[in-house]
């Protein structure tokens, strides 16, 4: 891969720790207009932008190298299987994973989430047993494991969150309990930016001999994730939410327990032999891949990887934290607006409404100044009903966000106080 502009520049002694400009300019959808005003991307906990060094990974890919993998003697099928597998050595890196057996390419969180309902819950779960999740949990970790509560007579408890969006930890360690057969909880809360501590949480969990199941979707892009560190049993995330395309995410999952969990979809790839009244299936992590994958997805993902490798995964989260708290003190200060989610544990994320204005009206008037947020119940309903709120004003930063880009959310928020008056 190419390296990014601004880690050849960081390399150089006199070059600032984190040169945003230049990274910027590896993002060529930010130097676009919006509504004839240069954009403003505030929105990258729904979905981050991708460098050039990504997509050019993929046009690469789809322009050299693209055929069905795993199954052609040819060239290029050989070529595309390397490019695939190479991107999984790459995710197996990144997560300090023991083996690529335990990368499972899927196509994000949400199918991550669901694959492990389905097939490590149907089998394990009767009526009585409990799922352990956190208030403040994404849909995508809750709706599975209602299904999978609903199919197999589980119930799904869930472990209070405090007012300032912090997880009560004693709380979660009076719902721990014998009947507990896993944990299920966000790294970092997409809704509020709370980083959930997680490793007190396994330790709490597999103290009982329970398995933890981290959503990671708003961690991956800003957090150090180190699977070993963490202990977790299974860490699930997106592409998209890390400077990849969409359409690809990773389950990784401890090697012995997807080794005794069945396969949840049936297909090509995902087998060893097939007759008519029963087929064997594949090896780790193939048996958890039924059908033609994401190819280019994966490759994409690879490079993102790298991306953030070579930018420095402290570096982007240091910058970030550093974003977020001038954004949190500037926002604080400006009268009718109330900050939803001040845990002191934060990732670049904040959440805010203003009273007397709708959400919807914050954020069409920053897009109509070419400020980009997201603006609604974030798919975490039940956090937001514990708020007492419909729907709250979110922005949220990533490697590309600049000091600037906080001074344009303000003045924004300047007209929607002065149309709101
Ligand atoms: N889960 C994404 C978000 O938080 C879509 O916006």
């Amino acid at each position: 891969m190419s390296k990014p502009a601004a880690v050849a520049q960081a390399a150089a002694p006199a070059a600032p720790a984190f040169d945003v400009a230049r990274v910027r300019a590896d993002f060529p959808i930010l130097s676009r207009q919006i509504h004839g005003k240069p954009l403003v991307y505030l929105d990258s906990a729904a979905s981050s932008q991708r460098p050039l060094p990504v997509l050019r990974a993929v046009e690469h890919y789809e322009t050299a190298l693209h055929a069905n993998v795993h199954r052609g003697v040819h060239s290029l099928s050989q070529w595309a299987t390397e490019a695939y597998e190479h991107a999984r050595e790459i995710v197996r890196r990144f997560l300090n994973a023991r083996s690529t057996r335990e990368i499972v390419f899927v196509r994000g969180t949400t199918e991550a989430i669901n694959l492990v309902a389905n097939s490590w819950g149907r089998d394990r779960l009767s009526a009585g047993d409990e799922i352990l999740i956190t208030h403040l949990e994404h849909h995508a970790n809750i709706v599975p494991w209602q299904m999978v509560c609903a199919a197999t007579g589980a119930r799904l408890r869930a472990a209070p969150v405090r007012p300032n969006g912090e997880l009560d930890l004693e709380a979660f360690r009076a719902l721990l309990h014998p009947r507990t057969r896993l944990v299920a909880v966000a790294h970092v809360s997409n809704a509020l930016g709370t980083i959930l501590p997680v490793q007190e949480i396994v330790r709490l969990a597999h103290a009982r001999g329970v398995p933890v199941l981290l959503d990671g979707a708003q961690a991956i892009a800003h957090e150090a994730v180190d699977v070993q560190a963490l202990d977790c049993d299974f860490y699930a995330f997106s592409g998209h939410k890390v400077y990849a395309p969409t359409g690809i995410g990773v389950l990784y999952g401890r090697e012995s327990l997807l080794d005794a969990m069945p396969p949840w979809q049936g297909g090509g790839d995902m087998i060893l032999s097939v007759g008519i009244d029963s087929s064997t299936y594949n090896e780790l992590p193939w048996k958890f891949e039924a059908g033609t994958p994401n190819i280019s997805g994966a490759v994409g993902l690879g490079a993102a990887l790298e991306y953030v490798e070579a930018l420095g995964r402290r570096a982007i989260g240091a910058h970030e934290h550093s974003l977020l708290e001038v954004a949190t003190e500037r926002l604080a200060a400006l009268p009718r607006l109330r900050l939803v989610g001040t845990a002191p544990a934060k990732a670049a994320v904040i959440s805010f409404t203003i009273d007397g204005v709708h959400p919807h009206d914050i954020g069409t008037i920053l897009d109509s100044e070419g400020v980009a947020i997201r603006t609604g119940h974030h798919c975490a309903m039940p956090i937001m009903e514990l708020y007492g709120l419909a729907a709250t004003a979110r922005a949220s930063f990533a490697c590309y966000n600049s000091l600037e880009d906080i001074d344009r959310l303000l003045e924004g928020l300047r007209k929607v106080r002065e149309l709101f008056a």
